[in-house]
């Protein structure tokens, strides 16, 4: 196929781009380098792609440049790109997100309009529940976000949605329950706690630590991606759940356990953005992409503790890949 990965720099992004190359499909990769964490990290995502003859990068932004030669010729849309963080939205930054998660998504959307694509995958998120109605909970939960981020990622959903009915838009949206794994943005939590595992520093829980999440591997999520490609899945909304629920508390031991390290932990206040618990029902999923989470917490966690392991020995300088 000839896809288009927007935000392929990123964390999801690069791993889809890399499987995707690795299938011998044709993949343009777009990504504007924002500001949210270190362009050095987002390079470095995409070193195995640089070096497939397959691949084609633009650096562009979705709301303000020219799209056309990027999309021309696409079968598949995947869209990543987006400004993540759920509690760095409160620092007075509502205008980035309705920028980089809705304008964003609607300029895309202008774009594809029209055009013969097949399908558009939306890379949604599980926080648009917010404290969800229901554990596990299922796509037909109410959303009810709680973060600036969560807000703005519903927006996208609704609009890709919107363009679906009104413009016969083939799309499908997967909101993503925790990934994790290697190249995990670094200012998520399992990358912090073992950066800081890594440097001797203590580990800062925001709440008592007993907050839950449904930890998805990455190699997991990407598969159900590519599976949402082409399953008969158009209009749908999915959640995609590595059925790993776990607290952080148990993470945190996992860690600890393959780091042969006493984690030292800070306690500190909750964030009122944060839903306490997090697992997804992924029954649809299963029964329309035929598709199974693979990975294991302790067999995951394990992957990305070696690949930081060895990231900061060989690879990016250790001060870029152990800074924010
Ligand atoms: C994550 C991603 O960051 C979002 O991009 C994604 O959309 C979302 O999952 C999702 O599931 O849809 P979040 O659960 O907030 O959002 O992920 P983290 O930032 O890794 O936080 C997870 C938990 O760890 C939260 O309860 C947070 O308060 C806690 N945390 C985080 C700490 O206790 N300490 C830290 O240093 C960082």
């Amino acid at each position: 196929m000839r896809a288009v990965v927007t935000g392929a720099a990123g964390f999801i992004g690069s791993h889809l781009t890399d499987r995707l190359l690795a299938d011998g499909h044709q993949v343009v990769g777009v990504d504007s380098f924002s500001d949210y964490y270190s362009r050095t990290l987002k390079e470095h995502n995409l070193e195995l792609a640089f070096h497939r003859p397959g691949f084609r990068f633009k650096e562009l932004d979705l709301v303000y440049d020219d799209l056309r030669d990027a999309l021309a010729g696409a079968e598949v849309v995947f869209h990543f790109a987006g400004r993540p963080g759920v509690r760095a939205g409160r620092r007075n930054q509502f205008e980035n997100y309705m920028r980089d998660n809705v304008l964003a998504t609607q300029r895309l959307l202008e774009g594809l309009k029209g055009s013969s694509i097949k399908r558009l995958v939306f890379a949604g998120s599980s926080s648009v529940y917010g404290e969800a109605e229901g554990v596990p909970t299922r796509e037909s939960a109410s959303p009810l976000p709680i973060s600036l981020y969560g807000v703005t990622k519903l927006a996208a959903e609704n609009l890709v949605h919107l363009y679906a009915h009104n413009h016969s838009l083939p799309v499908v949206s997967l909101r993503y329950f925790y990934v994790y794994g290697p190249r995990q943005r670094p200012d998520m939590a399992v990358a912090r706690f073992m950066r800081a595992v890594t440097l001797g520093e203590d580990v800062e829980v925001y709440g008592d630590g007993q907050q839950t999440r449904d930890f998805t591997f990455v190699s997991d999520a990407v598969e159900a991606t590519l599976r949402a490609a082409t399953a008969d899945v158009e209009g749908k909304v999915l959640n995609i759940g590595g059925g790993s629920q776990a607290t952080l508390n148990t993470v945190l031991g996992l860690i600890g356990e393959m780091s042969g390290t006493e984690i030292r932990r800070t306690y500190t206040a909750a964030a009122p953005e944060d839903h306490t618990h997090g697992s997804a029902s992924i029954n649809l999923a299963r029964r329309d992409l035929r598709w199974e989470p693979r990975v294991s917490l302790r067999d995951g966690l394990a992957r990305q503790w070696s690949w930081l392991a060895e990231e900061a020995s060989h690879r990016v300088s250790r001060s870029n890949l152990l800074t924010v």
